[in-house]
């Protein structure tokens, strides 16, 4: 297939995107998605975009409808990304740690949207600098989630390009990496092992009745208009104990979003906690 999408075309593709991941494309990344979809024509040497619908509508669990899914979502990530969110979760856990009350409720984070992990294994080597080997035994969960099968085989893989690791102190980097012979940097194994990744549609609520003190949904949303990002708020806040919080990516606006979560600080919302103003009242 040499042309682009046609104006129909492409709105019978936006249209199934926007049913099963929330994203919206808009019509200046015509070209784009064109490109994107022409590649997943050759790989399954199917002649016509609209054939290529039909394929992918066909069943709602099909392998190509996963590959197309990945082929059209943006995977960019790496470690330590926005230092501003670092800092601020960062004083929150060694706040918990220095804490006996509250230490020994431990830590539980997840990383919406984790793509290949950078995110996610940041957490982990916060809390290791913090709590020290073993995470000085206190519980420490990390979920992983992603729409992307692809990008989450990369994230258990945990191994990644210098690229990723361009705004981490080369000490982290010598402490918590090692370099592979194809100069690859492989990602702390036992570390590692705090982290679980598993699909999940930000469009749906999480299953399972998990909480979390911390909940990143960052660079993500700029794909989604206002409702999905309201569905998206909503899934959040419902997995979010009270008082803990939620950061979003620092271009992510949730002005005009209907949520349910308190502004702190730019990009950082927290979960209103009815004991605690109990207490102050
Ligand atoms: C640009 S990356 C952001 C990664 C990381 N959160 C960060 O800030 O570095 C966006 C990720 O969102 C994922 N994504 C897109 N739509 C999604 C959805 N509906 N549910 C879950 N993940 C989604 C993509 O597969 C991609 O890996």
């Amino acid at each position: 297939m040499e042309r682009d999408l046609s104006p129909a075309e492409f709105q019978r593709f936006h249209d199934l995107i926007y049913k099963l991941a929330g994203i919206h494309y808009p019509t200046e990344k015509l070209a784009l998605l064109s490109n994107r979809i022409r590649r997943r024509l050759r790989d399954t040497k199917v002649a016509t975009y609209d054939a290529y619908l039909a394929m992918i509508q066909s069943t709602t669990q099909s392998t190509e409808q996963a590959a197309f899914l990945d082929s059209i979502t943006t995977n960019e990530t790496y470690f330590f990304r926005c230092q501003r969110h670092w800092d601020f979760f960062k004083q929150w856990a060694q706040q918990r740690a220095a804490n006996p009350g509250t230490r020994r409720e431990g830590f539980r984070i997840w990383s919406a949207a984790a793509s290949s992990g950078a995110e996610a294994f940041t957490i982990t080597i916060i809390l290791h600098q913090i709590l020290g080997p073993n995470f000085g035994g206190m519980p420490v969960e990390v979920l992983g989630t992603d729409l992307s099968t692809q990008i989450l085989e990369e994230a258990r893989a945990g191994l990644y390009r210098p690229y990723a690791v361009a705004q981490t102190p080369p000490e982290v980097v010598k402490k918590y990496f090692t370099k592979t012979k194809t100069d690859e940097l492989l990602f702390d194994r036992q570390l590692a092992k705090a982290v679980t990744f598993q699909r999940h549609n930000l469009m749906e609520p999480l299953p399972g009745n998990r909480q979390f003190d911390f909940v990143f949904v960052r660079n993500v949303m700029i794909y989604f208009d206002v409702p999905s990002k309201e569905r998206v708020m909503k899934n959040a806040f419902q997995v979010t104990k009270p008082g803990g919080f939620l950061i979003v990516g620092e271009s992510e606006s949730l002005m005009n979003v209907n949520q349910p979560f308190q502004y702190c600080k730019p990009s950082i919302f927290q979960k209103p906690d009815p004991t605690a103003s109990k207490i102050k009242a």
